[in-house]
């Protein structure tokens, strides 16, 4: 093993050091009790998140927007969407924020827009400059270009009468592609950005944006694969050279931090993207250890879903830490608004809800890169039931369903109720719970979305009230983050790679060792790893009363977690 570097030689920067908190508007707090969440709703929560303790916000979409995909799908990027206020009550929440000493990043939704931005209406037009702004192809009605698949179900290609031709959306068809190869459409784009950074953001969360280089010709993807065409969008011929003049021309003039969303991509490609001058990404949301889980034609495998082994998701979280955590920089996330709920999918939301919620937390929150925060999993929040199609909102849950249901795969919504139950993106939008008030206390109206059932239990007034609350649990580890350097910057080691039941692993920065380890499982273990003296160990934080004091001496107990200093 090699020498862990003295904290001097670390390259530090603030959002390194940084806890992020994700916020999705439309589910956070409706400040007017029209029941939709709203940003006077996030102002007013200003003083939670600060108590809590994070450092950065990260809110999705504010935007203009139609909504067929939640604000996804934008109209016009510099205007705020009337449901969520105004341009000055956006200002307001920036003032609050930095008052409070965090900072605010923006959701940056630059591969598609909405058909109904004006971009789009022109384009359809010929209008002058905007003809190539998107992916036009001649072809017959009945006979899309090429065969790629949408993301959201069905073909990516949509027929546009107005224009007689058709128009490439990897997302829904109202979220028409922009076509990047037009130097216009990356000069608007970048005008865009700096517009938004002028006005005092601290950086962007990169939606979709290993998919804004398509190759010349489009060409068929392989028929088989579990996203037909993926293979030739996915980090297409020119996605460095567009990510590098995108930061060269605007994010390289001011003091931000950027995360891009990658969806299919291995460790390998991410790290490509982290190299110095390839990107400007500072770190990446790469999905692999979230596919521990997948049945076999991946998430939507209609059997073999659900099942996962310790062992692999810490052979795959160990790569990403050695591979990209140590060299580059990496983002820590389980869960998010497009994810089931992190303790419904990888704790025991019944009988070990609690300690399983903290386990989950411990490790977020102790893993080298920079910890993301998804609404409501401080409290525990779960996923809920649906019981039929309609009571779904997602327009990608919905998709899917149907394209399940017109290929003939299924008959019926029942026959993947259990697979929705498990991954629709619906159980992250379900409203935050701030109360056991009428509507969890998200708002004075009817709720755009119910609320789940559970709320009366689970809520933010019950979770400040009691000191053991698994909201404490998150303000301890993101205080004890604040407070060592060895918890952001140390180097990870991963003991009992075979162990079945604990995730166990060390940090070390300069002299500091911690150790974290994590019962992962329903039943007691112990814990037994030689080559580490823990006799003077001392536990900085538990999710249980009176934990081993020496681990090598005792039981840990379901779900226990405990993070020691050796
Ligand atoms: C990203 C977003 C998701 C959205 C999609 C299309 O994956 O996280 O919510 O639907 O991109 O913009
Ligand atoms: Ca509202």
């Amino acid at each position: 093993m090699s020498q862990p570097a003295p904290l001097e030689q670390v390259d530090k920067s603030w959002w390194k050091e940084a806890v992020v908190y994700q916020i999705y508007p439309r589910s956070f707090n409706d400040s007017n009790g029209d029941g939709v969440g709203d940003i006077p709703g996030i102002t007013e929560k200003v003083d939670y998140l600060d108590e809590l303790g994070v450092d950065v916000v990260w809110l999705c979409p504010v935007y203009d927007s139609p909504n067929a995909d939640n604000g996804y799908d934008i109209r016009d990027y510099r205007a705020i969407m009337d449901e969520f206020g105004t341009m000055a009550d956006w200002e307001e929440l920036l003032d609050a924020l930095h008052a409070r000493d965090m900072r605010l990043i923006m959701d940056l939704v630059v591969n598609h827009t909405s058909k109904e931005h004006e971009w789009f209406q022109r384009s359809r037009q010929r209008d002058g400059k905007y003809e190539d702004y998107y992916y036009w192809r001649d072809g017959s009605p009945d006979e899309p270009p090429n065969n790629w698949e949408s993301i959201f179900g069905g073909p990516a290609w949509s027929y546009d009468d107005d224009r007689e031709q058709w128009y490439l959306h990897l997302f829904d068809e109202n979220q028409p592609d922009l076509n990047w190869r037009n130097p216009d459409v990356r000069k608007d784009v970048k005008e865009m950005i700096t517009w938004w950074l002028e006005k005092g953001i601290d950086g962007f969360r990169m939606d979709a944006i290993n998919f804004i280089s398509k190759p010349e010709g489009l060409p068929d993807g392989d028929p088989d694969a579990q996203l037909v065409g993926h293979e030739h969008y996915a980090h297409g011929p020119h996605i460095h050279e567009y990510l590098q003049e995108v930061y060269d021309d605007t994010l390289a003039n001011y003091d931000t931090m950027t995360v891009g969303e990658m969806g299919g991509t291995s460790i390998e490609q991410t790290a490509e993207y982290l190299i110095e001058g390839n990107s400007g990404l500072d770190m990446i949301f790469q999905f692999n250890h979230l596919a521990v889980d997948d049945g076999p034609n991946g998430p939507w495998s209609l059997d073999g879903w659900g099942e996962w082994n310790l062992t692999d998701l810490k052979e795959i979280v160990t790569r990403a830490q050695d591979e990209l955590a140590a060299e580059f920089w990496e983002s820590l996330f389980l869960g998010n608004h497009d994810l089931p709920r992190i303790v419904s999918r990888f704790g025991d939301d019944e009988v070990y809800h609690e300690e399983s919620a903290k386990l989950i937390a411990t490790f977020l929150l102790t893993l080298r890169g920079t910890p993301y925060i998804y609404q409501g999993e401080e409290l525990g929040m779960t996923n809920v039931e649906f019981d039929t199609l309609d009571e779904l909102d997602d327009v990608m849950t919905i998709g899917k369903v149907k394209e399940l249901i017109e290929a003939g795969e299924i008959d019926s919504f029942e026959e993947v109720r259990d697979l929705v139950n498990y991954l629709s993106r619906d159980h992250a939008r379900t409203p935050m719970q701030w109360s056991n008030d009428f509507h969890a206390g998200f708002t004075e109206g009817e709720p755009w979305f119910d609320v789940n059932e559970n709320y009366r239990d689970i809520n933010v007034e019950a979770a400040l009230a009691d000191e053991n609350s698994i909201w404490r649990h998150y303000q301890s580890l993101i205080t004890l983050r604040h407070e060592m350097d060895t918890l952001v910057y140390g180097e990870y080691e991963l003991l009992l790679p075979d162990h079945e039941q604990l995730y166990a692993y060390t940090r070390t920065l300069g002299d500091e060792e911690v150790l974290v380890v994590l019962n992962w499982s329903d039943a007691p273990t112990t814990f037994d790893a030689a080559d580490i003296e823990t006799s003077e160990a001392e536990i900085l934080l538990s999710n249980y009363e009176e934990s081993p004091q020496n681990p090598h001496q005792q039981e840990f107990r379901p779900y226990e977690a405990v993070l020691y200093r050796l």
